[in-house]
């Protein structure tokens, strides 16, 4: 594809953005012509002063050591006669601080890759290629890191054009075709506040927290400047509170250029709810300033609504957190110094997800990543991309490279995810055979188990002890738990690509005899995996002794990343459906509902990220956009809408459709648009009326559903199924 092209980079420019630069004429009209490129950072083309495409921070985000993601543009409605190509590039996850730690690309020089095929009119073809031909200048972006922000000066005059340089030494064999969705500029949020907090500060809230940038409209003086700050929200005391972003200084700068100006960042995207304006000339106008959302270019899939507004803002708050956090990798947060590809966190989310959003195409380009990280000895990283280089794969983290293909094929149905992923699988269960002493278990040694050990147990969980952010769960229990589901998955896979999966079909069985040996359930979580995975000897006493635990614990959870993804699963499986409702609906600290009331417009990372007295939990590990808790979502639409992937006949070809109501939520209706059509599950209790729950289900394909403990088939097509209960019970045709 690049086979003549050079990679170019420039001499010295320090911190600003080099921006490269071609002029070319043509003989006669252009017909067609495409452009291929790269770049060592993140780049913006523009031809003719026109913008190429709408990719924000392409070439995205990959492991670039073994693959960077070239775009491909349709560049025809841009040509002239006689065109100025430029391409400004900036450090993005390459080269920024985000990556300091990967020595071995963040030290690259910026630089860009690009073919330009002409077709002219009179039938000629004309490459043009990077090379020693192209100039390079400083461009007005002065200073752009992803955590530190952008600042840009409109005041000074354009920089004269020198040479390129000729990078004739960087390797090209890592280029490869984008495989991701684009990443764009999605929602444009207007503010809903301007105000000036107790200390002073000038403050603009947006009403929604997301990833992104603010795009403003300025009237000022050349030499104005303009320094804004970003924050996910107020302390107690009403004021700007950023400590929470750590070292991430997320700032954007702007020096002005005379008269009436629009500016938004170009290569860089900040989280924040409100911005505080440090430094502004006049007296801000709210109207001039736009918050846009940027994320991964995914086709929304998922509605729900219901009577409870809590529910709906919480369901609205799980859409955010996954905009914000699908940007081209799935990260925990899109704020702090952090924003990284944490696989525990996209394992827990991934099937709320899918159902929200189409995201095979994100998640198997991010697979192709995660299996580009993996160890020779089969450990799987805990961050992908590796930008810390870590040499940690922990327990419920490293398992995203079977939970994830095997949820992607349920929601989807597309066995390639399976074949693709199948020897990574394999490679990881070994690696866990092999790393622990103990047969059929996954264990450590006393000292791995402490904070930053070895694993990080039921993460954030709400038993931790006091100063620590692992829950009291035993890390070897979770260990061995997730060492179970991970063969099991490994087994299911490969019997669907027609493997002979004996060896660890016995091994299944060992690890499920070992670990009831072993373990008591002592937790709520311990007893959530044990019935999760299949390993509770008694599933009817561990599920009492589950709800048990809840009652006496005031209706509330105490589980971390690890239990709470199950926990309103395995209540609802063993009876205890009223359970998991009064969990969903608590409002009380630790809840879903507790958040909500307090405020949060994304999903917490903490629980208790900001506390009844309005005091916060911690500034270190507190993200106020963390998609992890909203996988709870998956619940809503598995079992209160009751839309069930079918295992036989993944990718919704067949479901079954158990709606689970509770009067709580008055009414609910929740749809999931499929390969196959839209299926459609609707309920509503009215009590004293002449029926006490309502349904209606329509779906497009076949299915068995199922209304008070019975089964209903509904045949294929166009179907409305319309239940009285416990009256009668009926289907037919639209
Ligand atoms: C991240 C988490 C992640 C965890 C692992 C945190 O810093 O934000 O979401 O899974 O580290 O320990």
């Amino acid at each position: 594809m690049f086979r003549q092209a050079e990679w170019i980079g420039c001499n010295g420019m320090g911190e600003i953005c080099p921006e490269f630069m071609r002029e070319m004429a043509f003989e006669s009209p252009v017909r067609e012509a495409t452009l291929f490129i790269s770049a060592i950072g993140v780049y913006e083309a523009y031809l003719n002063g026109e913008r190429i495409g709408d990719f924000v921070l392409a070439p995205g985000c990959t492991v670039y050591r073994e693959r960077l993601q070239y775009q491909i543009y349709d560049v025809t409605p841009l040509m002239k006669k006689d065109n100025i190509l430029t391409v400004t590039v900036g450090t993005g996850w390459h080269r920024g601080r985000i990556s300091a730690r990967s020595k071995q690309i963040n030290q690259m020089p910026g630089a860009v890759i690009a073919r330009l095929e002409v077709v002219l009119e009179d039938g000629r073809t004309q490459i043009i290629v990077t090379d020693g031909n192209w100039k390079v200048r400083k461009s007005r972006i002065l200073f752009s890191d992803l955590y530190d922000g952008e600042t840009y000066d409109a005041s000074s005059p354009e920089d004269a054009y020198q040479e390129v340089k000729v990078l004739a030494d960087l390797d090209k064999k890592q280029l490869i075709p984008q495989e991701g969705e684009k990443i764009c500029e999605q929602e444009r949020l207007k503010p809903v506040g301007y105000f000036v907090t107790p200390a002073g500060e000038r403050v603009i809230d947006f009403g929604q927290n997301l990833a992104g940038y603010v795009e403003f409209h300025v009237k000022a003086k050349k030499g104005d400047k303009i320094v804004i700050s970003h924050a996910e929200i107020l302390d107690k005391d009403g004021n700007v509170y950023t400590e929470n972003y750590r070292t991430a200084r997320a700032k954007l700068t702007y020096i002005c250029g005379e008269g009436e100006q629009v500016h938004k960042p170009h290569l860089v995207f900040y989280g924040f709810r409100y911005i505080r304006l440090d430094e502004y000339p006049g007296e801000p106008v709210p109207e001039d300033f736009t918050a846009i959302a940027l994320y991964s270019d995914m086709k929304r899939t998922g509605h729900m609504e219901c009577w409870h507004k809590g529910i709906n803002r919480l369901f609205e708050n799980t859409l955010w957190s996954q905009r914000s956090n699908f940007i081209d990798i799935p990260t925990d947060c899109p704020q702090r110094d952090e924003r990284m590809g944490w696989t525990g966190d996209a394992q827990v989310f991934c099937r709320t997800a899918s159902y929200n959003y189409h995201v095979e195409k994100f998640f198997e380009k991010w697979l192709a990543d995660v299996r580009a990280e993996q160890y020779e000895d089969g450990m799987i990283c805990d961050i992908v991309p590796n930008f810390w280089q870590m040499r940690r794969g922990s327990a419920a983290w490293g398992d995203v490279i079977t939970i994830l293909p095997w949820q992607m094929y349920l929601t989807y149905g597309h066995r390639t995810v399976l074949a693709d992923n199948f020897e990574a699988m394999k490679k990881w269960v070994d690696y866990i055979t092999g790393d622990s002493a103990v047969p059929y278990l996954w264990t450590c040694k006393e000292e791995e188990k402490k904070l930053w050990g070895k694993h990080y147990g039921d993460w954030l969980a709400q038993d931790a002890p006091y100063g620590s952010y692992v829950g009291a769960t035993d890390v070897d229990l979770v260990a061995s738990a997730f060492y179970a589901n991970s063969v099991d998955i490994l087994v299911r896979a490969g019997k669907i690509l027609g493997k002979d999966m004996t060896e660890y079909e016995e091994l299944y069985g060992n690890i499920v005899n070992a670990f009831r040996r072993t373990f008591h359930l002592e937790t709520q979580t311990a007893h959530v995996l044990a019935l999760q995975f299949g390993l509770a000897e008694n599933r009817e006493e561990t599920a009492a002794g589950l709800a048990r635990m809840i009652r006496e614990n005031g209706n509330r959870l105490q589980t971390g990343f690890v239990g709470t993804p199950y926990l309103l699963h395995v209540l609802s499986e063993n009876g205890y459906g009223n359970v998991a409702y009064d969990l969903l609906l608590q409002n009380a600290f630790p809840s879903w509902l507790y958040e909500v009331e307090h405020g949060a417009t994304t999903i917490w990372e903490h629980w208790d990220g900001i506390r009844d007295d309005g005091t916060i939990w911690s500034k270190d590990m507190n993200s106020y956009n963390h998609y992890a808790y909203g996988c709870v979502m998956d619940w809503i639409y598995g079992v209160a809408g009751g839309i069930r992937t079918v295992e036989e006949y993944p990718g919704f070809e067949k479901v079954r459709i158990c709606p689970l109501p509770d009067e709580r939520l008055g009414w609910l209706d929740v749809s999931l648009e499929t390969a196959y059509g839209v299926i459609r599950s609707k309920w509503s209790c009215k009590e004293g009326a002449e029926y006490k729950v309502r349904y209606e289900i329509s779906t497009p394909v076949e299915a068995v559903v199922v209304i008070d403990g019975k089964e209903y088939q509904v045949g294929k097509g166009d179907y409305i199924f319309y239940g009285i209960t416990p009256a009668s019970c009926g289907s037919g045709s639209l």
